[in-house]
């Protein structure tokens, strides 16, 4: 088996599993469809030959009666069919889409950056949409217009070798045919979905940095690249869609000629057979029903050169594992906590060196101001202990552990990282900062709102906790977005806090706000402190300089103020900007 099929094999096997009792239920249905199809040309035939032997009333109402029952039934089946396919597609599928989003939430920063999110939408939907259409209709589908297909030949052997043999002839070549199609449509499809993954990704980068665009006149530079992924797309799509509408036409020009030999071959054979008008009028719809189901293959067959491709991808994704190895046992200490950097090198590309050399150590419940301009290291720092990435040389350890032997999901948990860019959801205030859980009580959050000094402030919102962030009702200043961040971290009840601060100013009265949080959201916390602004680095103990990914200054904070050479006397006298940028 190659291994696109026994990717597929199992991709069905996996995820069309628990739909079993839906999918025989739906291959029955179809079976009963398919030979009222090969049957009803038969009651019409018998009816003909009876109304030309000699008219018998009952014979014909009956007959009559048959064909229109028939007829009912097929065309409710087939409505039936249709709704249970498309459910089933669906509900298949969106164990897919939860895997797909479970698994790229789980990758790695380095796999993140390489990707937009836009290419991940059509990753994750488009390629999930795409395999519904194959688990709803393919297996169906195919299945049952096969059987179709072997229905009427063994029909027509029944009713002579010789238009067995035709109708056989006719379907192999165009079988043959299509096994040709395959090898030329394919490639363009896939060229198809890559292109319009471009395109997803260009409008989602577009839209996401709209503000940025615009306020930097880039409009035209986003509209020109918009247009040229589009005609890309365009032209991949138009290309795909002709070269698999030549195949159709093939299929009519192909029915044109079977229907014309049966014609030949009724007419030569006639008399000597003995034929009866019946039998002709059910070779000539058996020939018109054969175009049907081979037709239906052709498009399953297409549908499944895009289905290969999605599968592929889906697989390549699926195969894509995260670097950053979660297989730690260790329990995190629940008190203590001191964090140690040793001989610690990064680098996010494995050549130009980030962070070189870095060795520092965080003692329980003590506090460093990190600093260092624009570029230095200071987030990636940070990263590292979050273990969004890990160190291409040294070690982190936390009580003589290493990082990397206690699980992320406990390292995270113990750890609070307060981005220097905050990312909220347009959700409520509540759902915000819980992240969506519904086990924390509101008195929590009030009563984290009133620790952090937050409670004036939450009493204006509109709908309490249930205000919507990012509607009509509440737009955020940046402060107040820090403000939210600082609960989330403070609801953590972590043991080390990494504040990772915002450079952009802030007004006085916010920036008193955010002190106060800051402050009591670190009080009896070890912490590593990004600061960018001075109030922030009156608390610390430590002061850690970085420049260029190494550190140039490292000493208590007392020691280093003393010292009225230091890099930190000088920045407290010049003022953190003028010093650091
Ligand atoms: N995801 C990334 N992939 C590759 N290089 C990166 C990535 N993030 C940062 N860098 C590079 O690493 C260096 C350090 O960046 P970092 O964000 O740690 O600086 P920083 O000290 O936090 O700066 P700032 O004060 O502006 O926040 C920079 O040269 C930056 O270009
Ligand atoms: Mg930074």
């Amino acid at each position: 088996m190659s291994s696109s099929s026994k990717v597929i094999v199992s991709l069905l096997g996996k995820y069309l599993k628990p739909y079993i009792p839906q999918v025989i239920l739906l291959s029955i249905f179809l079976m009963i469809g398919n030979s009222i199809e090969i049957i009803n040309p038969q009651i019409v035939s018998y009816y003909i030959d009876s109304v030309i032997e000699g008219f018998d009333k009952r014979t014909a109402l009956f007959a009559g009666l048959m064909f229109v029952g028939m007829s009912f039934i097929q065309r409710s089946l087939m409505i039936v069919i249709r709704y249970f396919s498309q459910n089933l597609g669906w509900a298949s599928t969106n164990d897919l889409r939860s895997d797909l989003t479970s698994h790229c939430m789980h990758l790695d920063m380095t796999f993140h950056n390489k990707y937009k999110p836009g290419e991940m939408i059509e990753r994750i939907d488009g390629d999930a949409s795409a395999l519904s259409q194959f688990f709803s209709t393919f297996t169906i589908y195919f299945i049952g217009s096969f059987l179709i297909l072997i229905g009427i030949i063994v029909a027509t052997f029944v009713e002579g070798w010789i238009y067995g043999v035709i109708f056989s002839g006719f379907t192999i070549v165009s079988l043959i045919g299509l096994y040709f199609i395959r090898k030329i449509v394919s490639p363009l499809w896939r060229k198809v979905r890559e292109s319009t993954t471009a395109l997803f990704g260009i409008i989602e980068e577009s839209l996401s940095s709209l503000e940025d665009v615009r306020g930097n006149g880039g409009d035209e530079y986003v509209m020109k690249k918009f247009h040229d992924v589009s005609r890309t797309d365009f032209k991949n799509k138009n290309k795909a869609m002709i070269v698999s509408r030549i195949y159709y036409l093939a299929s009519i020009i192909m029915n044109a000629v079977l229907t014309l030999s049966i014609l030949v071959a009724c007419y030569y054979l006639y008399v000597p057979l003995g034929l009866t008008a019946g039998t002709v009028f059910l070779l000539l719809t058996y020939a018109s029903n054969i175009l049907r189901p081979l037709r239906m293959i052709l498009a399953q067959l297409e549908a499944l050169q895009n289905t290969l491709a999605n599968i592929d991808r889906i697989n390549e994704f699926f195969n894509i594992e995260t670097e950053i190895n979660d297989a730690g046992t260790e329990i995190f200490p629940s008190e203590s906590i001191e964090l140690k950097f040793k001989d610690l090198d990064f680098s996010y590309n494995k050549e130009d060196m980030v962070l070189q050399n870095i060795s520092f150590n965080l003692q329980p419940g003590k506090k460093i101001g990190l600093i260092g301009h624009t570029g230095s290291g200071k987030t990636t720092l940070a990263r590292l202990i979050f273990r969004l990435y890990d160190p291409t040389d040294g070690t982190i350890t936390i009580n003589g552990i290493n990082s990397q032997e206690f699980p992320l999901k406990e390292l995270r948990q113990n750890i609070a990282y307060v981005t220097q860019e905050v990312e909220l959801f347009k959700a409520s205030v509540k759902d915000n900062i819980t992240f969506f859980s519904d086990e924390i009580p509101e008195e929590v959050i009030h009563s984290v709102f009133e620790d952090l000094g937050l409670e004036e402030w939450t009493k204006k919102l509109p709908n309490g906790l249930d205000t919507e962030v990012f509607s009509d009702e509440l737009g955020l200043s940046a402060g107040e977005e820090q403000l939210l961040a600082l609960s989330r971290a403070f609801l953590k009840g972590p043991k080390i806090v990494i504040l990772d601060e915002a450079s952009s100013r802030l007004d006085p009265a916010t920036e008193r706000k955010v002190d106060i949080a800051i402050s009591k959201l670190l009080e009896g916390r070890s912490a590593i402190i990004i600061a960018h602004r001075l109030t922030t680095l009156h608390d610390v103990d430590d002061i850690l300089l970085l420049k260029d990914g190494h550190i140039i200054e490292y000493d208590s904070r007392e020691n280093l103020l003393k010292d009225p050479n230091s890099h930190f006397s000088q920045l407290l006298q010049k003022g953190i900007e003028e010093v650091l940028q």
